[in-house]
């Protein structure tokens, strides 16, 4: 789960993907295409809308997308088109751009929609993106279990 900084939508993603698969079996992880932010913890407006739905964020840590993930992960959910684009600017090779994906086309194929980022607004923005990353993820673990 790719966003820009690491602390709003990407550790969403990863908290509700995880809560809907078995972990034991899927590696889910997150990261963002900007060092903005690397060690911190997921913004506390992130933290709090994740609580309220009984999901946990207070363990993650921000840090930077690298080469190795494309060797690491299948799949790689990008949150909008510009963390898209610049995931498959590191890309390698055509077998790790198949792997980039818009996380919300999980939803609503072949749209490209982006998951509006939240840092600027206020807590409705975190419910909304909550609700988009909930739906998203559960079409996503409907598809892996
Ligand atoms: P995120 O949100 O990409 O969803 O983690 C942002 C976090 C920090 C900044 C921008 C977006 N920033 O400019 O510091």
């Amino acid at each position: 789960m790719v966003c820009l900084g690491n602390i709003c939508r990407s550790p969403l993603a990863e908290g509700i993907l995880r809560s809907k698969v078995n972990p034991e079996k899927i590696f889910i992880d997150s990261a963002g295409t900007a060092a903005y932010h690397i060690g911190e913890p997921p913004d506390p407006r992130s933290i709090s809308v994740a609580l309220k739905y009984g999901i946990d964020l207070r363990s993650q840590k921000a840090r930077k997308l690298i080469l190795r993930d494309f060797m690491k992960f299948d799949r790689i959910y990008a949150m909008d088109e510009h963390n898209y684009q610049k995931i498959i600017s590191l890309a390698q090779n055509d077998d790790d751009k198949k792997k980039v994906k818009m996380i919300l086309n999980e939803v609503t194929p072949a749209q490209n929609l982006s998951v509006p980022d939240p840092y600027y607004g206020g807590d409705q923005g975190f419910e909304e993106v909550y609700q988009m990353l909930e739906k998203a993820c559960e079409a996503i673990a409907n598809r892996l279990t």
